[in-house]
């Protein structure tokens, strides 16, 4: 009996090329995903990590190639693809006199299903404060998001993300400024949703967070992939490579 496997994401042949410059940051890119699967993308600083996740998103148009997302073409529905996806970005510039306050970010997650104009209703309220209690963050719900820690800012960030209610989640280096019990916590949500389904692609530097339950890490560099790989192979790319090149860690 074969087991039928859902693909939620397919890019073809994908080049994404910055305004303004010649090189593309992400060449050729191939990579299907399946409904449930939980994956890193690692690599040096520059391999295209955020480029790929932003071209997934729809945030970056793409010069050449295909993507399809819940089986639509990225070109052609990128907002409604935007709004079933959870994007947690790796830079995100806050001004300290923001007069948003972190509850006000979190429901901005929700707009892309309840539109620009629409207001918040009781019950999205009441979501937005369950995700932020989830992560430890409901006290800061009326606090201004620029007069929050670097660490409490990337929590909001991961709230409205989930918040959302995605099909997808796109995390770009998402504990980078977690302290580690932050981390664990963030980690067991991910896991906790993967585990009941929610299709994940985690951008990390740091290799001792990878969750247990991971079976797939993509290597980038250079623009490009270059490893595809199982746990186990990817243990062993890593190990050859700090040791021979000390590249990817
Ligand atoms: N806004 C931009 N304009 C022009 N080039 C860019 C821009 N952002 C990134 N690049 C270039 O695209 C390439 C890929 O960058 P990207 O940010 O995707 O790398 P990354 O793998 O996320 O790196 P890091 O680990 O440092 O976050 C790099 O060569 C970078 O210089
Ligand atoms: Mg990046």
């Amino acid at each position: 009996m074969s087991i039928h496997k859902e693909v939620i994401l397919k890019i073809e042949n994908v080049s994404t090329v910055y305004e303004g410059e010649r090189k593309p940051a992400i060449k050729d890119i191939n990579l299907t995903v399946n409904v449930g699967e939980l994956i890193y993308i690692v690599g040096p600083n520059g391999a295209g990590k955020t480029t790929l996740l932003e071209t997934i998103n729809g945030l970056l148009p793409y010069i050449k190639g295909r993507v399809f997302v819940f089986g639509m073409d990225l070109q052609k529905n990128g907002r409604k693809i935007r709004s079933r996806i959870g994007y947690v970005p790796q830079d995100f510039m806050v001004e300290p006199d923001e007069p948003f306050t972190a509850l006000d970010v979190v429901l901005m997650g929700l707009y892309g299903k309840l539109g620009l104009i629409a207001k918040p209703t009781n019950n999205d309220v009441d979501k937005a404060y369950r995700v932020m209690k989830l992560l430890g963050i409901e006290d800061l719900a009326k606090r201004p998001i620029g007069k929050l820690s670097g660490g409490q800012q990337q929590k909001v960030m991961i709230a409205r993300a989930l918040a959302k209610e995605p099909e997808i989640l796109l995390l770009d280096e998402p504990f980078s400024n977690l302290d580690p019990k932050s981390r664990e916590m963030v980690i067991s949500i991910i896991k906790n949703l993967n585990d009941h389904g929610l299709t994940t692609l985690i951008v990390t530097h740091d290799i001792k967070s990878i969750i247990e339950n991971c079976r797939r890490i993509v290597i980038m560099m250079d623009g490009r992939i270059i490893a595809d790989a199982s746990m186990n192979e990817a243990k062993r790319i890593f190990e050859y490579s700090t040791f021979h090149t000390h590249v990817y860690l």
